[in-house]
């Protein structure tokens, strides 16, 4: 063959690949509601900026091609014109199921994106282990979760579930930072409806054990939820225009923004009544710069808040109790959302902000069995562990434990501010009332008279801001409205904090 005869051949095997499992599965796949990997990938990246490798990966007799481009299309692209990889799983070719040599192709360009600092995304759509390769498949799934494993706090990882993922599968999503998912349309479950029947007689659909809701209302496992496969993908840029491309870089600047509601308006969101809730977001929103906050896991453990968020164009990632769910307080599911987000950006260089208003951890057996002493130490040990500049705003209550929790001082808090409106003490006025001045109070001639004297005098004498910041636990005590000016100057002035934790394997959080 002469180089034009080659060249055809080539382009004609490329094409080839290139059209999966044919225009009757690709049908299909549309007529389910889904994408197409290479579709798929189009959307995600900037326009034009895909370019293939691996093509030929798998079979060398490509005249008689079974599984084109074996089931995965993967390479490296841009995202606003930040360098990435990706692989789309094509569940034309097979369901998209994982045979040795497709998982080559994924850890192809998962190898490529650690050397490269890049970040690494996963479009998953794939039965599973590819039947028909037995023990193939699994070592290819292994060979994945130990590169997610090794990447892990060096590149951000991602992953958008486009559809089934079951079995051991899950675990590789599981294993990176962020899950996102489409409503209708992703399902991940580690046992599926009929094997749950068959072993508990439990009925479930499939949407109902794995959908997008389910993992981002009830189990936690999902961090976003789309409504369509383009909005995922607008969502993954969005969370990348707050992440450095790898540990060894800052997190991108952007152009400052004024906040998007008047920050005038913070001296009316805390309601006088300390029993009263209120939304945290209302406070954020006078905070951050307008149009850049960027809430994480916003239906799971609504009782706290993780977001990105920017001030003065500096990526932040915010930490807050939301007063206006279970009085803000913390749970087991909370302390696992908020540690988990702590450790991500102290990883990326990302600052922490932590919004403090917490009556204290949630009382009862269901928390105590379920382990709320383990969880909750999640959040002393993450916050500890953490490098990156850690300021702490205390809004209004911050008792016992929970203050501590909550990025406390002794934490390796950088700077904490406290609103007038602060309470910080072992607990509440009502039941440090109740315990010390019980005596008073019984002996009292109007007991309750003297019960609601002696919580004022409580909270007047021990929980106020300004014994707080004589012992130096507390930087100052600022009228809200500065709280935004206040931020800019410290996290200018923390910018080059550098803090070093003695060599170690690794340590042992309570997982
Ligand atoms: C090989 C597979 C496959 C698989 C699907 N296909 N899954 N081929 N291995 N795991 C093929 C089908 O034969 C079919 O081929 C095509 O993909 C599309 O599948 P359909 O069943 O027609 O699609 P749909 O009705 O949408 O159902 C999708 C599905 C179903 C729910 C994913 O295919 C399914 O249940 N598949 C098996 C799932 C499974 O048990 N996987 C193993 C999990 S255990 P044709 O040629 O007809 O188009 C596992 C272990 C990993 O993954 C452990 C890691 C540690």
């Amino acid at each position: 063959m002469n180089m034009e005869e080659r060249l055809a051949q080539l382009e004609k095997y490329r094409e080839k690949i290139k059209g999966g499992g044919g225009p009757k599965r690709i049908a299909k796949q549309h007529e389910s509601g889904k994408l197409t990997a290479r579709e798929r990938i189009e959307i995600l990246l900037d326009e034009g900026s895909f370019v293939e490798v691996g093509v030929f990966v798998g079979k060398s007799d490509l005249a008689n091609l079974e599984n084109p481009g074996e089931g995965v299309v993967v390479g490296q692209g841009t995202i606003d014109g930040r360098l990435v990889y990706v692989y789309a799983q094509d569940f034309t070719v097979s369901g998209g199921s994982l045979s040795k040599a497709h998982a080559d192709k994924i850890c192809k360009v998962m190898d490529l994106a650690l050397k490269n600092g890049a970040p690494c995304i996963g479009l998953n759509d794939s039965g599973g282990a590819r039947i028909q390769e037995g023990v193939d498949s699994l070592d290819g799934y292994g060979n994945i979760f130990y590169r997610n494993t090794i990447s892990s706090g060096v590149i951000p990882q991602i992953s958008a579930i486009l559809g089934p993922c079951a079995g051991g599968a899950v675990y590789s999503p599981a294993l990176t930072d962020f899950i996102f998912m489409v409503n209708g349309i992703s399902r991940m479950f580690i046992t599926g409806p009929q094997v749950i029947k068959a072993v508990t007689g439990e009925d479930v659909s499939a949407e109902e054990l794995g959908g997008a809701l389910t993992h981002n209302q009830k189990s936690g496992v999902a961090h976003f939820l789309a409504e369509s496969e383009e909005e995922s993908f607008q969502q993954i840029r969005t969370l990348l225009s707050y992440l450095p491309s790898n540990n060894m870089e800052d997190p991108p600047m952007a152009a400052p923004v004024a906040p998007e509601l008047d920050p005038e308006e913070l001296l009316s969101i805390i309601p006088d009544s300390p029993n009263q809730g209120y939304d945290m977001r209302d406070v954020l929103m006078r905070i951050v710069d307008g149009g850049s906050y960027f809430e994480v896991q916003p239906l799971w453990a609504q009782n706290g808040i993780t977001a990105f968020g920017r001030i003065n164009g500096r990526p932040v990632g915010i930490l807050a109790n939301q007063p206006k769910v279970l009085a803000g307080c913390l749970d087991i599911d909370v302390s696992d959302k908020l540690a988990r987000f702590v450790r991500f950006c102290n990883a990326f260089n990302i600052p922490l902000l932590t919004f403090e208003d917490v009556p204290g951890f949630l009382p009862g057996t269901n928390q105590e069995y379920g382990g709320i002493i383990r969880h909750g130490a999640k959040m002393l040990y993450a916050y500890s562990e953490a490098t990156v500049p850690k300021i702490t705003i205390i809004l209004r209550k911050a008792y016992g434990g929970a203050y501590l929790a909550m990025c406390g001082k002794p934490l390796g808090c950088d700077v904490a501010f406290a609103w007038p409106t602060a309470e910080i003490a072992v607990m509440g006025p009502e039941g440090a009332a109740n315990i010390i001045y019980r005596k008073e109070i019984e002996n009292a001639d109007d007991p309750i008279a003297m019960r609601q004297e002696m919580v004022q005098r409580y909270r007047d004498e021990v929980s106020n801001p300004f014994i707080a910041t004589a012992r130096g636990y507390v930087e100052d005590i600022i009228d809200p409205r500065e709280t935004r000016s206040r931020l800019v100057a410290t996290l200018e002035a923390l910018a080059n904090k550098r803090e070093s934790r003695p060599v170690k394997k690794n340590g042992n959080i309570p997982v």
